[in-house]
């Protein structure tokens, strides 16, 4: 086979077979093909697309190209969660112990944050002394004996997703529905989920910017499940502003506790209990998504959610304390409160220019491997459909740095947009995929 003939052929359209995937996926994967080549080739695929079956093939190319997990040893269906990305999105943190609470085992491997938002394991390392590389056997144990492990994805974990989600960010081909559904599926499968739950954000904040794209990569990730037989459910969710009030590493962690002591973001606690429900569905737990979503909203008053958090900080060699003294969390050292000078109904924040503004500040990454600051931050005051006056403040900036903080609220200022009339708010909730069915619930 040639690198060549597999480019010229998507360029005109001629979809892959089964074994040419393979045979692209492996020779990438051990650099037997020079990156230019694959740089044209997603280029191709950006433009032309992919079928179903090559999508699914690629997805099993790709997780196959190092180890996949075996987690049949533990009791319980495995369902894992993904979401495609959005801003202020601290679900993991608030779902995992939920979850676990409820008696449904959590396996989770995690990644630091692509692009300028903080990932989940960035945002672990703010906990004192927590571990986020635990071993195999701790993972497997830790689950086994506190129903929730979350470690760093491994290395060897879908290594041809990395590679080439490295080569997607700096040739445009990061937005191409394709290469979105099988980086996302490939890695889920790769971690042995037995069932997996999708929350597809769509908005101005996140890769589908409409409601029909977020649509069609939810039905590619449930057919390629269903046809790799791991079942999926996606819940396509509005990112039309942040999800939660907190963005940064130790403010977020923050949240979280604050969202399972079920106080915080209303929106936030929401989109847990739903995903959640959900979860519960795919793991035989309950029958229905409104009684799992019931018996969630009582793990989470009764403090039954919480205090699992508490024992999985301990299992993974944090300081449990934090949840009572948030003090104990990385601190900044100064507040500003910034206003808009205007007056007027929040008609949108712009997700991206928030988490863009944090990422200055220190809390994301403007360059690979790129250390974090994990205490900066924004606490956002205000959701879209507020009225705000001229000298209100919207957010509230954790910073260390001056020059730092000037430059972020420069960027920040512009994320508010307002008008003069109180807006119409879209449901945060906008549909559920499933492999049978579309709700649609707007
Ligand atoms: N998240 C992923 O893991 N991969 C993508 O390609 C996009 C979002
Ligand atoms: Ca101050």
């Amino acid at each position: 086979m040639r690198i060549l003939d597999l480019i010229v052929n998507k360029r005109n359209g001629i979809s892959h077979t089964v074994e040419e995937l393979e045979w692209l996926i492996n020779a990438f994967t051990k650099e037997q093909v020079p990156d230019y080549q694959i740089a044209a080739w997603l280029m191709a695929v950006y433009f032309k697309g992919m079928t179903e079956n090559e999508t699914a093939a690629l997805t099993m190319a790709m997780a196959q190209s190092g180890e996949i997990l075996d987690l049949s040893g533990l009791p319980g269906i495995k369902v894992d969660k993904h979401s495609t990305g959005g801003v202020a999105d601290t679900t993991t943190l608030v779902l995992a112990p939920l979850v676990a609470a409820a008696g449904v085992p959590v396996a989770k491997m995690s990644g630091r944050g692509l692009g300028f938002t903080g990932g989940t394991i960035d945002k672990l390392e703010a906990i004192p002394n927590f571990n986020v590389m635990i071993d195999r056997n701790s993972f497997i144990e830790n689950i086994r004996r506190h129903g929730l492990a979350i470690t760093a994805q491994s290395a060897s974990i879908a290594p041809a997703d990395g590679k080439l989600y490295s080569l997607r960010d700096v040739t445009g081909t990061v937005e191409s529905i394709p290469l979105i559904a099988s980086s996302i599926m490939s890695k889920k499968i790769a971690a042995g989920a037995d069932k997996i739950l999708l929350d597809v954000k769509v908005g101005s904040g996140a890769f589908m910017k409409n409601w029909e794209d977020a649509l069609q990569l939810a039905l590619i990730m449930v057919s390629i499940g269903r046809i790799v037989n791991r079942e999926t459910v996606a819940v396509i969710t509005s990112m039309e502003e942040p999800l939660g009030l907190a963005i940064g590493n130790s403010l977020e962690i923050q949240e979280a506790i604050d969202v399972l002591k079920g106080e915080g973001s209303a929106e936030l606690r929401h989109l847990c209990l739903t995903l959640g429900a959900h979860m519960l569905v795919l793991a035989g737990r309950v029958d229905e998504v409104n009684g799992g979503y019931r018996l969630l909203h009582e793990l989470l008053h009764s403090g039954a959610a919480l205090a699992k958090f508490a024992e999985f900080i301990t299992a993974q060699g944090g300081d449990a304390s934090i949840i009572s003294n948030s003090q104990l969390l990385p601190q900044a050292k100064h507040t500003a409160e910034i206003s808009l000078g205007t007056a007027g109904y929040i008609r949108r924040i712009e997700s991206a220019r928030i988490g863009h503004a944090a990422a200055l500040l220190g809390a994301g990454r403007m360059y690979k491997n790129q250390p974090l600051d994990l205490s900066v931050g924004i606490i956002l005051h205000h959701r879209v459909g507020d009225y705000i006056d001229s000298d209100q403040t919207v957010a509230t900036v954790h910073y260390n740095d001056e020059e730092k903080l000037l430059e972020a609220t420069e960027y920040l200022k512009p994320a508010f947009e307002l008008s003069s009339e109180k807006p119409l708010k879209s449901p945060l909730v906008l549909g559920v995929v499933k492999y049978n069915s579309v709700d649609k619930y707007f």
